[in-house]
């Protein structure tokens, strides 16, 4: 079912993106918070034109899947065996729909597919070959070696394999929220994963409640990091939980604290609540970030709070 809003709403729109939680390089350190500028400025550009939550999430997760400076899609980490294999997910508050892919080779924009499954599927979660043939049956999904490997990840992959670089658990996902005028809320977020992966892992991207969540009275959140750490803490859905009553900013601090303090893991999160709190915060060196209320110009940045000029 694709969701058709058939009047103007009034409420106002509000998109929140991050580019992932970790370590960023520094040769990428203005890349980074650049390309999720342009993210949420497309999907900024959704909302205003009257589009839906879901579209503006989309727009947003395409965007930086298609720049190689994050890890999704074009620019997505290896596994240990020098493959790619993507994880992706999309979630909506009107009807909590759910639309995820597990471990899918070689593909570029994991979040179209994502959609496929929400929409024209009665199940949340399709994995490996079987999401493969699906999306390919639903002509959706660009596929190929040559449409997601980058000097960066295969340079990552060589230092690290080489033992010239740790072994590091960078897990740069991408991901977006929305609220759009109707006060309808999506979550979203698309990953190559963490480097050096054991072939056939799944993170917390595709994990409905870890990854992503989204409900009608609680807001959406999507989460970033190394996905063992947010999966047992299933961190989309606890800081919704726990700002039930308010407070969004607050909780997505103690939460991604609580979570790195624990696990030693570089975590993060964005939130948008439905009266347009927004939650943006992590546990690591970085995640860059931007977000928009309204037509305001996009603020962004490389760390939250944002570093003072
Ligand atoms: N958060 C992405 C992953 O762990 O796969």
């Amino acid at each position: 079912m694709t969701v058709v809003h058939s009047a103007v709403g009034s409420v106002e729109p509000v998109i929140v993106v991050h580019g992932g939680a970790g370590t960023v390089s520094p040769e990428l350190r203005e890349a980074a918070p650049a390309g999720a500028k342009k993210a949420a400025e497309l999907g900024q550009r959704v909302l205003l034109d009257g589009g839906s939550c879901e579209d503006a999430v989309i727009a947003a997760i395409r965007s930086m899947e298609d720049d190689p400076t994050f890890n999704a899609g074009r620019g997505s980490c290896m596994t240990r065996d020098g493959e790619f294999e993507v994880d992706a997910a999309l979630m909506r508050s009107i009807d909590l729909r759910a639309g995820a892919i597990a471990g899918v080779k070689n593909l570029r924009d994991g979040i179209l597919v994502a959609q496929k499954v929400m929409n024209e599927t009665r199940h949340c979660l399709l994995a490996g070959d079987a999401a493969e043939a699906f999306a390919r049956a639903h002509g959706v999904g660009s596929f190929g070696r040559d449409e997601v490997w980058t000097e960066k990840a295969q340079r990552r992959f060589d230092d690290a394999t080489a033992g010239k670089t740790a072994r590091d658990n960078r897990a740069d996902t991408v991901g977006a929220v929305a609220l759009d005028r109707h006060g309808h809320m999506a979550s979203g977020g698309s990953t190559g994963g963490v480097l050096l992966k054991l072939p056939g892992r799944v993170g917390d991207t595709p994990m409905i409640g870890s990854g992503l969540y989204a409900h009608p009275q609680l807001g959406a959140s999507a989460a970033t990091g190394v996905g063992e750490a947010i999966m047992t803490y299933v961190m989309s859905y606890e800081v919704l939980r726990r700002a039930r009553d308010g407070e969004l900013q607050a909780h997505a601090e103690a939460l991604c604290a609580e979570v790195q303090r624990a696990t030693r893991a570089a975590v993060g999160l964005i939130c948008v609540s439905p009266d347009g709190e927004i939650g943006i915060a992590h546990g690591s060196q970085h995640m860059s970030w931007a977000h928009a209320r309204g037509d305001s110009p996009v603020a962004f940045g490389l760390t939250w709070p944002p570093a003072a000029d």
